[in-house]
């Protein structure tokens, strides 16, 4: 039988009846695809492992808690043979051959009538690696296969020809704090297929060098108070170029809708009917503290954060935070956009009772190369910030999480 290639395809199991026998790991690693295939997943075994308990629990596989006995492969479509007990296992693969039901076996490939390939999936394909024999069976080797098919797909870098319709209009995508692999896969493939890319100062700036010369790269930046593109331009560009049939990335800093003017894009775009798509990122307001060995809630210590934007002063009349009040929390405060205004905001919490010497950390540029952290008290963080020339962008983390790790 092994002489032969084996011949690969898709097995439809909704609603068929699947018989599992044996509830150990093999059985955990195959049933949650069986699940989502929708087979009707009739499982035999004495024992099985808390996960595979909890699919049973979940009413996800009917499970007869027993050993394996002939008969149990009637009206089966597939089954899998996953039994600790080799004889047993025998039995079972001589009643699916006997009933003609393809059957996998984990104990004996070369016993097998069905091989299970390595499977991994990516935007509506699904993508199986099989070898040709099983003598020549390595599942490092296919599982290899499968993940550079699958990243390659998913990253972009396997660009495979297809004919499905690209994603219409804008694509905003949330880029994260800085580092190129710290954007989604999602956002990455998108990127991949841009013909348009707009993007801002922050964000993952180095993956614009990977993008293939025929992509137009628009400049977004908005430097605090430098240089400006203004909003309205950006909506124009973005419309103006969707307009024109092309893929358009709007490459954001950090997470789109915090404090990413990404809703305003939407709405514009909403406005003249261009569809626009929304891909999360990795917030900066919990990332950079992260990647500077703080976190932003800790057990005993921290039961919530409070994520603020420091663009404006306490003082300031368009300001719509309530300092008071979160001088008097006892969490986490994360802020963004708030070096310049440090100075007045430290002064605010201490005025409304939160203690002088809380710790403060300010981290500039997290997850880039030229990362660094600064440490200070709401009492020293004014004077720190000069003594230490920090700039935007940075993170300001005020609280006891602060000094919990051990780079503190
Ligand atoms: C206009 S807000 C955009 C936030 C972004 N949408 C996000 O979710 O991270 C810009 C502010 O985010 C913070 N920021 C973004 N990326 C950063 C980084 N890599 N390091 C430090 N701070 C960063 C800074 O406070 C900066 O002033």
């Amino acid at each position: 039988m092994a002489e032969h290639p084996a011949y690969p395809v898709g097995l439809r199991l909704t609603g068929r009846r699947v018989v599992v026998l044996g509830g150990g790991q093999v059985a955990q690693r195959r049933l949650p695809a069986l699940i989502a295939a929708g087979a009707d997943i009739f499982l035999v075994s004495p024992s099985a492992t808390p996960s595979v308990e909890a699919m049973a629990d979940a009413g996800e596989i009917t499970w007869q808690r027993r050993r394996y006995e002939e008969g149990d492969l009637e009206n089966a479509w597939y089954a899998l043979i996953a039994t600790g007990d080799t004889e047993a296992n025998t039995r079972a693969s001589a009643e699916a051959e006997r009933r003609r039901v393809w059957c996998v076996r984990s104990d004996d490939a070369d016993e097998a009538t069905a091989w299970t390939p390595a499977t991994g999936h990516s935007e509506g394909v699904t993508v199986a690696v099989l070898t040709t024999d099983a003598k020549g069976r390595d599942p490092r080797h296919t599982a290899a296969v499968r993940d550079a098919v699958v990243e390659g797909l998913r990253d972009g870098t396997l660009v495979a020809p297809h004919h499905r319709t690209r994603t219409p209009g804008v694509a905003l995508v949330g880029g994260g704090p800085g580092d190129p692999d710290l954007i989604t896969v999602r956002g990455r493939r998108l990127l991949a297929e841009a013909d348009v890319v707009i993007a801002d100062r922050l964000g993952p700036r180095d993956l614009l060098a990977e993008l293939p010369p025929h992509v137009e790269v628009i400049d977004a930046a908005k430097i605090p108070y430098g240089r400006f593109m203004a909003q309205e331009a950006i909506n124009s560009a973005l419309i103006e170029h969707a307009k024109q049939g092309k893929s358009v990335v709007r490459l954001k800093g950090g997470d789109p809708y915090v404090f990413g003017r990404g809703m305003e894009e939407l709405q514009a775009l909403a406005e003249v009917g261009i569809p626009c798509t929304v891909v999360p990122g990795i917030s900066s307001s919990i990332s950079v503290p992260s990647a500077a060995g703080i976190p932003v809630t800790h057990r005993g210590v921290a039961h919530e954060f409070t994520v603020v934007s420091g663009h404006v002063a306490p003082d300031d009349e368009r300001s719509l935070v309530d300092w008071p009040s979160l001088a008097r929390l006892t969490g986490t405060l994360v802020i963004l956009m708030g070096v310049d205004k440090i100075g007045k905001i430290a002064e605010t919490l201490v005025a409304h009772g939160k203690p002088a010497d809380t710790p403060v950390a300010l981290v500039q540029e997290g997850t880039t190369a030229a990362q660094r952290r600064v440490d200070a008290t709401l009492a020293t963080v004014a004077e720190r910030v000069r003594a230490e020339d920090v700039k935007p962008p940075a993170v300001i983390v005020i609280g006891e999480v602060v000094k919990v790790g051990p780079t503190a």
